[in-house]
């Protein structure tokens, strides 16, 4: 049905804390222009997903692919590489720079000065941040080139949104992106997750807000102890069944039509055990 590979596919994805297992072999499936919502009770595996995906712990099990492709995700950077973005609402800006300078950390534009000397580029830097700023997240509020330690929440997250456009990210991760914010910048973040569909990116969402994920999202899938018990599109699963399914009270729902495994998922997952029981999966 889905007309292009994957953005990106998990298959039999494991990690295990010394006994725990924080996932349990969890398949996952996001399109580009899709709006995944990833929902679960407390330490049901949701941020150790996003961990895996993005580089920070190796999982024990499973393959990622990116685009039909393999993909070897060791590291932040690895992630970063493939267009990976991850947001937490206050993390990763410098408070005493201005959005400009905050949009462009890391990769900053500079120009030669006499020939001799790269300077940086403030007034370039100035003028492609407000374009993003401006045009593709709607974003004109008073005081935008004053310190990020002056902006609220809602303010921060648009500029964390602007480096990840301007890095041109494929896939943007939100963790708990509403948790603090007011009604209004509620509806500018969800604003500007719609613009990242438009635009083709992916998105995961993170929350415990069930409003606004059904709200936001395309498809929910929900986590309950490490292992994915529900994967439905929005349309076809109700808050109701996605609590219920977060707490146990009912067993599993899956709707997504996951691809068919190849032979090469297959034995990634180490399926060639015949018996198909499990066995070759020993803690
Ligand atoms: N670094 C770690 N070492 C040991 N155990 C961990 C580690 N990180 C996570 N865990 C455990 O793995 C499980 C899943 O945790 P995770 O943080 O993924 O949950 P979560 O779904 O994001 O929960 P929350 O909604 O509270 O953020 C929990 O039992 C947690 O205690
Ligand atoms: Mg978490």
């Amino acid at each position: 049905m889905a007309p292009h590979p994957p953005l990106l596919e998990l298959s039999g994805i494991t990690k295990r804390f010394g006994g725990l297992r924080a996932l349990d072999d969890v398949d996952f499936v996001i399109y580009p222009g899709e709006v995944v919502a990833l929902v679960g009770e407390n330490g049901a595996g949701k941020s150790t997903l996003i961990k895996v995906i993005t580089g920070i712990y190796p999982p024990d099990g499973g393959r990622m692919w990116l685009r039909g492709e393999p993909a070897e995700i060791r590291s932040r950077s690895d992630s970063q590489a493939l267009g990976i973005e991850v947001l937490y609402q206050d993390l990763s800006l410098v408070g005493v720079m201005n959005a400009a300078q905050n949009v462009f950390l890391g990769k900053e534009l500079t120009k030669r000065y006499l020939g001799l000397f790269d300077l940086l580029d403030n007034e370039r830097m100035r003028i492609e941040a407000e374009k993003i700023l401006l045009e593709q997240l709607g974003m004109d509020f008073k005081g935008r080139w004053e310190p990020i330690f002056q902006m609220s929440g809602g303010q921060r997250q648009a500029i964390a949104l602007a480096r990840a456009i301007y890095a041109k990210a494929s896939l943007v991760i939100l963790d708990e992106p509403m948790a603090s914010l007011g009604v209004e910048e509620i509806e500018r973040t969800m604003t500007i997750i719609r613009r990242l569909r438009d635009a083709n990116v992916g998105v995961i969402v993170i929350s415990h807000n069930l409003e606004h994920v059904f709200q936001v999202a395309d498809r929910i899938v929900v986590l309950r102890r490490g292992a994915k018990v529900g994967d439905a599109p929005k349309g076809e699963i109700s808050p109701e069944e996605a609590i219920a399914l977060m707490v146990g009270r009912l067993e599993e729902k899956i709707v997504s039509p996951t691809p068919a495994p190849t032979a090469e998922r297959r034995t990634a997952r180490g399926e060639e055990n015949v018996h198909g029981d499990g066995a070759t999966d020993k803690g």
